[in-house]
């Protein structure tokens, strides 16, 4: 199984910030993801639309500017990052996962990409989203980046779909993921990945059912019963 540190490690360090990302690569995490709003046409690293729960700052996220934002703590003292500095922080040693959120996030992602395309060699990233319109108005603009299209709840409909659509993979809740969906993903010749897999009958389970990957707040625990061989 794959495993993406889930906002980097959210289990140890403040969610979606530069420090939680290179946590995530220290604990062993393949790849790491993170979630991504647009703000004043800029992009930053962030999962609420408001900035109570995770920062000192109050109010809607889209509503702030980007000076104030960036004067936030965001735990720890850390800043709420740009997608640039998260990158950077990656150094190239682990895959990307970019979870578009908020209102059209998902051109100026595509522009943002558009660098990293040069090359014969398709970067290790992977954008994902409930928005499903947005995916496809991104595959659009960038069609060799593979898509996931995120699930609260799925049905064998919804894969079909899905890869019509021509999605890469399937992301669903860990409540809503089900075996028949995983056949189903897989005989259509989709991945299934799993959020936020963090008890660690939990992560045997996903094992078991045979999941391609498994987003976790606490990459550790996974990378530990890998390497006991316990999954
Ligand atoms: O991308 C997987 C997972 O992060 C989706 O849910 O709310 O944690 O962004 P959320
Ligand atoms: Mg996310």
């Amino acid at each position: 199984m794959i495993l993406f540190g889930h906002r980097g490690a959210a289990g140890h360090e403040p969610e979606n910030t530069v420090l939680s990302v290179r946590k995530g690569i220290e604990l062993g995490s393949d790849w790491i993801e993170v979630d991504v709003f647009c703000v004043k046409g800029e992009l930053i690293v962030f999962h609420d639309r408001t900035l109570g729960r995770t920062t000192n700052g109050r109010g809607f996220l889209m509503w702030r500017s980007l000076d104030y934002l960036r004067s936030l703590d965001a735990g720890k003292g850390q800043k709420i990052p740009f997608l640039k500095e998260v990158v950077e922080a990656l150094e190239g040693r682990v895959g990307l996962n970019i979870e578009l959120k908020g209102p059209r996030t998902a051109e100026p992602v595509a522009r943002f990409l558009d660098p990293y395309m040069a090359g014969t060699e398709v970067p290790r990233i992977l954008v994902s989203s409930f928005d499903h319109a947005g995916l496809r108005r991104f595959c659009l603009l960038q069609n060799r980046i593979p898509v996931g299209y995120l699930y609260r709840k799925i049905r064998i409909a919804d894969v079909t779909r899905a890869r019509e659509a021509g999605a890469f993979s399937l992301h669903c809740a860990l409540r809503a993921i089900r075996r028949p969906v995983v056949l189903k993903a897989h005989a259509c010749g989709m991945k299934v990945f799993v959020f936020t897999v963090n008890e660690p009958d939990d992560i045997r389970r996903m094992a078991d059912m045979g999941v391609d990957g498994i987003f976790s707040d606490y990459p550790d625990r996974v990378h530990r019963m890998r390497l006991e061989g316990r999954i």
